[in-house]
């Protein structure tokens, strides 16, 4: 068999299974981006880029932020985003998934163990692959069986440091963490807390801070704060303490490796943040649209997750396909999410609740949703 045969037979091996996954260009009412706010094509950002171009930026960065690549924008940005989120430090990357896969690789060390969320992201797991230190599962969201496993390793011995892995709002259910519970066990046990707020940061929290703001700041907590999503930009900001900030710098091999983002990224993502602490209008107005959502898909027997983030689980791969297939040919860009993203017999829509849709367009989704069902 050669190479060739076996990518072949694997993507076959895929489509039999109703698992394989074409690209296809956005078409339809948006219930699927995560541009919560609704800011990628917003006039604001649209402007800060062209002013930063006619001044001259350039587009490229040239070269690893450790050689030439270190533009003021990037630094002016992670000065900005330490104020606004009140940590010591923020260092910006090109993305969440490399900025998941810099921490969880780079900060935890031999001798430590990481104890994450069942569902926590690809890209956590990714960092934890390629990390000195073992890592654990525990059950969702659950604070006692994160303890329960802290405390069995504990009682084997070990005396390296604990590291707790959650996301503050779950891309795939919608799910809330208990963060202040996490906060506690983490004081308890000497732990660190490493937390994702890819889908809370902007749209939840006293200004878009998240809803992990009140441990910002801590010297245990490192903070994941994507900028692509209800940023309406790309990249991502990690937010910790001077010192595991410098770590990264001098000892992450995905920061020192590769080419920094582009500086014109830098300004946008800063300018975001300025229009994300004065947009309590556009959360108010999300808030309504999520309240709406619930309010007409709960005929359907869809029990709301209170967030922006609505799962409608269906179970079967195929038919999750099929339900969204119809549900795009009605005009409506809703996706089918299947294992490995979630768990098998978990297969889902995911409904994203943004500003790129009107209270209208929501109870239509839901009306064709039902009669489809
Ligand atoms: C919870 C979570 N963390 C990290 C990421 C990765 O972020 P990015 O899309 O910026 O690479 C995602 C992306 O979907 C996510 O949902």
């Amino acid at each position: 068999m050669t190479l060739i045969d076996f990518h072949s037979r694997d993507l076959e091996r895929l489509r039999q299974a109703d698992r394989h996954r074409e690209l296809r260009a956005p078409a339809g009412h948006d219930f699927s981006s995560n541009d919560y706010l609704g800011l990628a094509s917003s006039d604001v950002l649209r402007a800060a880029a062209r002013d930063a171009l006619d001044g001259g930026l350039a587009l490229g960065s040239g070269g690893s932020r450790l050689l030439r690549g270190n533009a003021p924008e990037h630094e002016e940005l992670e000065a900005e985003a330490a104020r606004f989120f009140t940590s010591e430090g923020a260092l910006f990357l090109g993305s969440g998934y490399a900025a998941n896969t810099l921490v969880f690789s780079t900060l935890p060390q031999a001798g430590d163990r990481i104890f994450h969320d069942e569902l926590i992201h690809a890209s956590a797991h990714e960092g934890m692959r390629l990390s000195r230190a073992p890592s654990e599962a525990f059950a969702h969201n659950d604070v006692d069986a994160a303890a329960d496993a802290i405390e069995r390793w504990r009682a084997k011995g070990a005396c390296g440091t604990p590291w707790i892995a959650f996301e503050t709002l779950y891309s795939m259910d919608g799910t809330e963490a208990p963060i202040a519970d996490f906060a506690a066990l983490a004081d308890r046990v000497g732990a660190m807390l490493l937390v994702d707020e890819a889908h809370a940061v902007g749209v939840c929290g006293a200004q878009g801070r998240g809803l992990a703001a009140a441990l910002h700041g801590r010297d245990d907590t490192v903070t994941l704060a994507t900028c692509g999503k209800a940023l309406g930009c790309e990249g991502a900001l990690i937010l910790s303490s001077a010192i595991l900030g410098d770590f990264l710098i001098n000892r992450g091999r995905g920061f020192i490796f590769s080419t920094a983002p582009s500086p014109l990224i830098a300004v946008v993502v800063r300018e975001s943040l300025k229009v994300i602490a004065r947009a309590d209008d556009r959360r108010e107005k999300l808030r309504g649209h999520v309240d709406r959502a619930e309010r007409v898909l709960k005929p359907l027997g869809i029990t709301s997750t209170g967030s922006h983030i609505q799962p409608v689980i269906l179970g079967d791969d195929a038919r999750t396909m099929r339900i969204a297939a119809a549900l795009q040919a009605r005009g409506f860009d809703v996706r089918g999410i299947r294992p490995p993203t979630v768990p098998n017999g978990t297969s889902r829509l995911r409904l994203s609740i943004t500003l790129n849709v009107g209270e209208q367009t929501i109870d239509d989704l839901a009306a064709a949703l039902g009669e489809i069902l």
